[in-house]
């Protein structure tokens, strides 16, 4: 059996709570690699709809989570997402919530950096969640955060208090934010410790340890790999590598540890906050497919931008992640067009690429080349087999697979849990 590696594929909030709650069931542990409580999954499971940020989607099944080394971590955005999913009848304990000790803090210091920052760009903002992630991975690779094993140990946050103040506070000057002292940090500090202590642990043991007792493993990427780091729409990306590569980095395991390699993929395109999209739709268009789609994001609640299923986009996604398969999500919401578009690659003055070039002001200047393919008037809504769908369906998503060279392991037709259409069993590899 192979372990599964589950990341978006376009510019995130492709649908992959479901899917990875869908294999949650199927695997012993799940796992968390990067980024914060930026990421919004929701998971419907008959009449109960959960809302995760932090938590890794393995706790609805009652699986052995973990949120690894390559999360940054808000402590009170995680403690009061488990007040909330255990208010919904969840039981999150530490024995099957592990919070790996070598995991950064988000701080409150690091959101009103996002926000000032945010604020003082203006026409260049990026469009963050606003929850603290780029300066929170900063302050990491600036070797100055504070880490969860930091809390137990008195004498060490002392230390690393004074050093990341020492960062912060000519930054807030410059920035006109509020002074903070030592006293304060430490003071909320002091307080959490006792509250996220219990969870706290060598998480790659426990990975390690799982894995040499044969139990399989569900590495859960947030985000995705247009928006990552290195790879994405730089500088209008998340602060993390989002693509697969970064599972085992990110949880203290080997680089072939996540096994298969399963993208999401949105049967159209979606993106919040600012950057290129080069088939992104402002006209009626892409309205039907925002309401259709219910594009509000789980984070922030803002509308996402919409647009046509952008191939070459995808393809680059396939390559620089690795995907071997994907899940094709949301085609219910192609419904009733008369004609759809499927952008194939881009003219960029006179040239035509198959690629998204690196440059920003390439980037922004990009026109899609389009071909036209057949829409279909029935409904897709829940078809649980190929035979339920519509001709003009099923020749949507094998185009599709051709221009990306990359099979539809799966297709989702509804949030539902099971409303799904499966061709193999991802972790059959
Ligand atoms: P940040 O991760 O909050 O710094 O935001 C950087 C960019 O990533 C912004 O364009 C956000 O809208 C986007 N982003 C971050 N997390 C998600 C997500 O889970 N889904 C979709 N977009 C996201």
């Amino acid at each position: 059996m192979a372990n599964v590696t589950v990341i978006g594929a376009q510019w995130g909030d492709e649908g992959k709570g479901k899917v990875i709650d869908w294999l949650a069931n199927r695997a012993d542990v799940v796992v968390r690699f990067q980024g914060g409580n930026n990421a919004g999954h929701t998971i419907v499971v008959g009449n109960s709809v959960y809302k995760f940020s932090l938590l890794p989607s393995g706790v609805v099944q009652g699986k052995l989570s973990i949120i690894g080394n390559g999360v940054v971590v808000d402590p009170w955005s995680l403690l009061d997402e488990i007040e909330r999913v255990r208010a919904q009848g969840l039981n999150i304990t530490p024995s099957g919530l592990v919070l790996a000790d070598n995991a950064c803090l988000v701080l409150p210091l690091h959101r009103d950096l996002d926000a000032a920052r945010e604020a003082h760009a203006g026409a260049n903002k990026i469009g963050t969640t606003g929850r603290g992630i780029g300066p929170a991975y900063e302050d990491k690779v600036g070797r100055r955060a504070i880490r969860f094993c930091d809390l137990s140990d008195e004498q060490a946050l002392q230390g690393k208090i004074e050093r990341l103040l020492a960062h912060h506070g000519p930054l807030r000057r410059g920035l006109g934010l509020k002074e903070v002292t030592a006293e304060d940090l430490l003071t909320l500090l002091h307080d959490i410790a006792p509250k996220v202590g219990p969870f706290v642990q060598p998480a790659w043991r426990v990975l390690d340890q799982a894995v040499k007792d044969g139990r399989r493993v569900l590495f859960e990427g947030a985000q995705a790999a247009m928006l990552d780091v290195d790879h994405g729409t730089y500088p209008f990306v998340t602060s993390s590598n989002t693509v697969a590569g970064q599972a085992g980095a990110g949880s203290g395991s080997g680089p072939g540890a996540g096994g298969y390699v399963l993208g999401i993929v949105k049967a159209y395109t979606t993106r919040v906050g600012e950057g290129p999209f080069p088939t992104e739709l402002t006209d009626e268009i892409g309205e039907r497919l925002g309401v259709r789609g219910a594009e509000f994001g789980t984070v922030t609640g803002r509308k996402r931008r919409c647009g046509w299923f952008d191939a070459a986009l995808v393809r680059q996604s396939v390559v620089v992640s690795g995907i071997e398969g994907i899940v094709l999500t949301k085609l219910d919401v192609l419904d009733g067009f008369e004609t759809l578009k499927i952008c194939t690659g881009y003219r960029l003055g006179d040239r035509v690429l198959d690629y998204l070039p690196a440059g920003v002001r390439d980037q922004a200047a990009l026109e899609p080349i389009y071909e036209e393919i057949d829409g279909w008037s029935e409904s897709t809504k829940g078809a649980r087999s190929w035979r339920d769908l519509p001709a003009a369906a099923v020749k949507y998503v094998r185009r599709i697979e051709e221009l990306i060279s990359a099979q539809a392991v799966v297709v989702s037709t509804s949030p539902d849990r099971d409303d799904i259409i499966m061709m193999r069993d991802p972790f059959q590899g």
